[in-house]
C-alpha cells in the first residue's frame, strides 16, 4: 500500500484529521484534510470534530491547535519542527514594558511560545494583525516578537505608537533588498508578492504584501503571468493547482523552512500508528493562553 493510501486508512482507523500549514512539502499537503495560512488553521481547529488533529506544522502551531481544543488530543509529526522566531521574546521582556508603559496592548504574532502568549493581551496572525491592532482602544502597542511584521503594521496604522523586540524570521530575512532587485531586473513583468516577515526594503519592492493565503489568492487573481514570490516555496503548489499558466519565481533559491521541512509523510504514518509527539501543555499557562487566541478570533471576524 502506498503512503498516502496508508495514511488515509489510519486517519479513519484513529478518527484523526490532519492539517497542514502551506510551507510543509507537497505531499504532506497532500494527504491533509485542511490546509492554509496559520490563521486558517487556528480557526479550523475549532471547528473538526475528530478525536485527534496531526498538525503538519511548526510547534506553536500545535500548540494553538491544542489550546483551543484542550479536550483533543493534537500530535506533532516531528517533535523538533519548531519555529526559532518564536523563542525571540519573553516573559521578561513583556513585563519590563508593561511597567514602562501601563497603557500599552501587548500584541503577540501566533508564531510564540505558550508562555508568551499566556503573559499577552491579545495575538494576531499576518492575515489579520493589521485590522485587529488598527480596532484595538490603545494608542500604544508591544508588538512581539517580529520586528519585520511590526514595521510593517506601523506603516498600515500610523496613528498608533507601535513598539518593538528585535524578533525576526531567519527565512524571510535571509531574502535580501540586492535578490529582489536582481529578481525584477531578471522578470521585469513579472508583480511581486512577498510575506511582511520580509525585511522593510524588501517589501518596498513588492506589489502586494500578505500572507501565505494572501498571497496565493493574489497570484491566482491578478492579472499578469509572471509573478516574483518572497516566502517558502511551500505556496507553490496551491497557486499552481489553481492557476496553472502562471509562471512563478523565487527571489532565492531554495526558500525552505527548515522545520517545515522536517514533516514528512514517513512521520506523519509513524504518529499515526504510535501516537508519539503530544502535546501537552502546563495547566495554568494554558488557562491563560487560550484568551489572547480567542480574543483574534473574535476580534478578526
Ligand atoms: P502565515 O500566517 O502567513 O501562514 O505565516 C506563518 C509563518 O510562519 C510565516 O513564516
Ligand atoms: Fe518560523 Fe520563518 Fe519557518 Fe515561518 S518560515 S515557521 S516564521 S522560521
Amino acid at each position: 500500500m502506498d503512503k498516502q493510501a496508508r495514511i488515509q486508512e489510519l486517519k479513519r482507523e484513529k478518527n484523526a484529521v490532519i492539517l497542514a500549514h502551506y510551507y510543509v512539502d507537497e505531499d504532506v499537503q497532500q494527504c491533509a484534510d485542511y490546509i492554509g495560512d496559520s490563521f486558517y488553521l487556528a480557526k479550523i481547529a475549532t471547528k473538526v470534530d475528530a478525536e485527534r488533529i496531526i498538525f503538519a506544522g511548526v510547534e506553536f502551531m500545535g500548540e494553538s491547535a491544542k489550546l483551543l481544543n484542550p479536550q483533543k488530543r493534537v500530535f506533532m509529526p516531528d517533535a523538533t519542527a519548531d519555529c526559532p522566531m518564536a523563542h525571540m521574546t519573553d516573559v521578561e521582556e513583556i513585563e519590563k514594558v508593561r511597567k514602562e508603559h501601563p497603557d500599552i496592548a501587548v500584541v503577540c504574532y501566533v508564531n510564540s511560545t505558550a508562555e508568551v502568549k499566556a503573559h499577552s493581551d491579545v495575538c494576531v496572525t499576518s492575515s489579520n494583525a493589521v485590522k485587529i491592532v488598527k480596532n484595538l482602544p490603545n494608542p500604544t502597542i508591544y508588538f512581539i516578537p517580529d520586528a519585520n511584521l511590526g514595521n510593517f503594521i506601523r506603516k498600515q496604522v500610523p496613528e498608533k505608537e507601535i513598539i518593538t523586540n528585535r524578533g525576526f524570521c531567519p527565512r524571510h530575512v535571509a531574502i535580501t533588498m540586492d535578490d529582489m532587485l536582481r529578481a525584477k531586473e531578471m522578470h521585469p513583468n513579472a508583480k511581486v508578492a512577498a510575506h511582511p516577515e520580509c525585511t522593510e526594503d524588501v517589501l518596498k519592492e513588492a506589489d502586494y504584501v500578505g500572507s501565505t493565503s494572501g498571497i496565493i489568492d493574489y497570484v491566482v487573481n491578478t492579472e499578469g503571468d509572471e509573478f516574483i514570490v518572497a516566502t517558502v516555496d511551500g505556496v507553490f503548489p496551491k497557486i499552481k493547482e489553481q492557476a496553472p499558466g502562471k509562471k512563478l519565481y523565487r527571489v532565492i533559491d531554495p526558500q525552505v523552512c527548515v522545520n517545515m521541512k522536517k514533516v514528512t509523510l514517513d512521520k506523519v504514518i509513524d504518529v499515526l500508528e504510535n501516537e508519539t509527539n503530544e502535546i501537552t501543555l502546563d495547566e495554568e499557562i494554558a488557562k491563560k493562553a487560550v484568551l489572547p487566541l480567542e480574543r483574534m478570533l473574535e476580534l478578526a471576524k
